[in-house]
């Protein structure tokens, strides 16, 4: 057997481009297709975007810092990083947490996925040409994800197809595939928006997304847009650990990330541009988000835009690739943690990742009608899969980001830190706003928003 223990010769990226589309595609998920606008026009438009924008500037993005940082400094999988950086300590226990958290995160993300594919199928196809209210398409979506086999059969193939990318490797897998998708997810984003902003009547949906309001924002706008920014950006269990890892010993972290953010924040935006004016343009339909806008209320109004068909079919590929690089993330962060710690070869680590996540997700695929059961849990009175994500999503992340700033900040040292993140930066005086951020503002905000999730979670027990 040959030493296992991390120290075996580490994969890293290509190149620097290649690094910003893999981190980006992990952030650019389905958190900025369908709930974002959504958070906007709720929330105040504009005001929201500024409030958000700070909100990545000042607190994502230190974070995100802190973790690529880690991971370049230790070359390590989460667990192996807090290992390295603090040996013999419960530190490690976070990274476990993260490991955990992408396992439990990509079983249900899959699911979802899987009915992107789907969707594209029956927008391919024309299935939504007859269909003119949500009442109509609400009822097709209840008798899709109904249905056992369909979802389980898809929830498959997406996890299968990720599955395939990750065997292939940091250079060969991740990068060579994120390289494709991602300017491909770009263009199919900015061909929707074109198609949505020249429809007649457009205004009225950009009036209702983007339309400064700073009466709707109270304390819970800060909490949302703060919520949104942590699992839009993937950060708080590991990615950007896994993926820091891989970088070149003198990348420069905060331009990398800076470009993560920016493209993240950008994705979303546009994602919003796509949507609203098309709905409002053609419809007098509530906008909603998550599952119901997208499988619900957009699909009730692609027969009423010229070539809707195409367009439709075009946004669900676009819902499945956004969903395809993030679940990349997710996997590669267990892989990596079997293959450094456990000298798993990357092969069976892959598969075996995928088959306990897609096990996982079989709940989470049978609760949306095809198990009673299942779709309304007792005492909780939510379904299996939004369970899933309460826990995984929201609690765990949170709790991931709070962990590491305490650990960046306070235990690691400011030596290290500075080293592990900073060094190589071409802005090197950038080191001590960055760290005041880590050991103050971002550990009170995160303790903020786990304080109110907490508090949800009672309040509704
Ligand atoms: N950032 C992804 C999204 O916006 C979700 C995600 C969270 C992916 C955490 C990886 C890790 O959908």
């Amino acid at each position: 057997m040959e030493p296992h223990s991390g120290e075996r010769k580490r994969e890293t990226w290509g190149s620097r481009v290649g690094f910003v589309m893999a981190a980006a595609g992990s952030a650019i998920g389905l958190g900025n297709i369908w709930r974002f606008p959504y958070l906007v026009g709720k929330n105040g438009g504009a005001a929201f975007v500024i409030i958000y924008l700070a909100i990545v500037i000042l607190i994502g993005l230190p974070v995100m810092i802190a973790e690529v940082g880690l991971g370049r400094f230790t070359r390590r999988n989460p667990v192996g990083a807090f290992t390295k950086a603090a040996p013999n300590s419960g530190w490690r226990i976070v990274g476990v947490l993260g490991v955990i958290t992408g396992c439990g995160i990509l079983s249900y993300y899959s699911v979802v996925a899987g009915w992107a594919i789907g969707y594209t199928l029956k927008a391919a196809t024309g299935a939504f040409a007859t269909l003119t209210d949500p009442g109509q398409t609400g009822k097709l979506f209840g008798q899709f994800v109904g249905d056992a086999w369909t979802v389980l059969a898809l929830h498959a193939v997406f996890m299968a197809l990720t599955v395939t990318v990750v065997i292939g490797g940091v250079r060969r897998g991740i990068e060579r595939w994120t390289l494709i998708l991602m300017p491909a997810l770009f263009l199919m984003l900015l061909l929707l928006v074109f198609r949505s902003l020249t429809l007649e009547g457009a205004e009225k949906g950009i009036a209702f997304y983007l339309q400064p309001d700073f009466s709707k924002v109270t304390a819970t706008t800060f909490l949302a847009a703060l919520g949104q920014a942590f699992f839009s950006l993937s950060i708080g269990m590991g990615v950007m650990i896994t993926y820091g890892s891989y970088l070149p010993a003198r990348e420069d972290v905060v331009i990398s990330t800076a470009y993560v953010c920016l493209f993240d924040t950008l994705a979303a935006l546009l994602a919003g541009l796509a949507i609203f004016p098309a709905l409002f343009a053609v419809a007098e339909v509530e906008p909603t988000q998550g599952a119901g806008l997208a499988f619900v209320v957009l699909p009730a109004i692609f027969h009423r835009i010229p070539f809707g068909g195409l367009f439709g079919t075009v946004f669900f590929v676009l819902l499945t690739v956004a969903a395809l690089t993030s679940a990349i993330s997710l996997l590669e962060v267990c892989v990596a943690y079997l293959t450094d710690e456990k000298g798993w070869t990357r092969k069976g680590a892959c598969w075996l990742v995928g088959v306990v996540s897609f096990l996982l997700g079989i709940p989470a695929a049978l609760s949306n009608g095809a198990s009673t059961f299942l779709s309304n849990l007792p005492v909780l009175q939510m379904g299996f899969l939004d369970l899933m994500d309460t826990i995984f999503g929201n609690l765990a992340l949170t709790l991931g980001a709070l962990f590491l700033c305490l650990f960046v900040g306070w235990r690691w040292g400011p030596k290290e830190a500075l080293a592990g993140a900073i060094e190589g930066s071409a802005y090197p005086g950038l080191g001590q706003p960055w760290l005041f951020l880590i050991r103050y503002l971002c550990p009170v905000a995160i303790g903020t928003i786990l304080l109110q999730i907490l508090m949800n979670l009672f309040g509704q027990g």
